[in-house]
């Protein structure tokens, strides 16, 4: 079994855009550990063709993870001795997903308010032979913060490693991301944290590890349409760095693994970050939007500097 560091600068594991063409970019631009987006552990278990093509990866990932999402032991066992699973160096198991489709059918985030449970999930996960680590929020609202307790709970159950995003399950995506609760959450546990939440650049990394003392960041949505970011916090010069080039890898890296209306339908969004803070943005996105065919798109993304 490989042996993991859980350290760094990790990319997040992001439902519609952390897919194979992102997470191969942004290994190149300094990504330590980069994570597929949530899979369902049932689905991989009853086969879905659409669940299996969320897992192709690249050997530019240095360290791979799977999340996996669910609720029943039972499952969770099932999905991770799946032949599709064994590339990965490590399971992630999300408990932390708001969304109240999830929440409702016991998962995700629901997982915050059954410690038992999720331990249980956790100790199936380690069935599969690899270390299991667990991304989860605060808790379930300001008057509920638990992440101390569940961090704590998540270590005796045998994780390796936990993710911890500083918002309640209620704040969704509002408000600050809570790096204190962080802090105490690393000081609690003897195995690896990883801070998450509202890293956007160098100075909020520094701030973020300086006040948790976390063994690693990750970082979601300050990597969309920008994957130096990884490079911009590590001092990792980029001289004569073309963002163009990297949209143009992230662009055929989706089209060598899925099929082209696929990749057209989804590098759609990609674009609207792509394109962020940059001058005649809107026509762009316009033209990425209204483009029918892969070469329409290639001419978009070929009028970028
Ligand atoms: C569009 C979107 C999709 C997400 N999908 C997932 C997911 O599949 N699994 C997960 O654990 N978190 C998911 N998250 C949460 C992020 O991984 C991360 O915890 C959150 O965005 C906070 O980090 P950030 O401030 O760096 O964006 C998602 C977030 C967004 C905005």
């Amino acid at each position: 079994m490989k042996e993991i560091k859980f350290e760094g600068l990790l990319l997040a594991p992001i439902a519609g855009y952390s897919d194979v063409g992102l997470r191969k970019v942004c290994s190149q631009r300094g990504a330590d550990i980069t994570y597929t987006e949530m899979i369902s552990a049932k689905g991989l278990v009853y086969g879905s063709d659409k669940t299996e093509d969320l897992l192709h990866t690249t050997d530019s990932e240095k360290t791979k993870a799977v999340q996996i999402f669910g609720c029943e032991p039972y499952y969770i066992e099932k999905a991770v001795e799946h032949n599709a699973l064994q590339k990965f160096d490590f399971i992630d198991i999300n408990m932390g997903c708001p969304v109240p489709k999830i929440v409702k059918n016991g998962e995700g985030s629901a997982l915050l308010e059954n410690i038992p449970l999720a331990q249980q999930v956790v100790k199936a996960a380690l069935k599969g032979q690899k270390p299991v680590s667990v991304k989860f929020r605060l808790g379930v609202d300001d008057e509920h913060i638990i992440a101390v307790d569940f961090a704590k709970a998540m270590e005796d159950a045998g994780a390796s490693a936990i993710t911890v995003h500083g918002r309640t399950r209620k704040q969704l995506y509002s408000g600050k991301a809570n790096w204190d609760e962080i802090a105490k959450v690393k000081k609690a546990v003897k195995i690896p944290v990883i801070v998450n939440g509202d890293i956007i650049d160098k100075k909020s990394y520094d701030e973020a590890m300086q006040i948790t003392g976390c063994d690693g960041a990750m970082i979601a949505r300050g990597a969309l349409g920008n994957p130096r970011i990884f490079s911009d916090i590590k001092g990792i010069e980029l001289p004569n760095y073309s963002l163009k080039k990297d949209i143009l890898e992230h662009w055929e890296t989706l089209l060598l693994y899925h099929h082209k209306n696929y990749v057209l339908a989804n590098f759609k969004k990609h674009i609207a970050y792509y394109t962020r803070g940059m001058r005649g943005q809107k026509q762009i996105k316009l033209d990425a939007f209204n483009a029918k065919s892969t070469e329409e798109m290639r001419e978009v993304i070929e009028r970028f500097d």
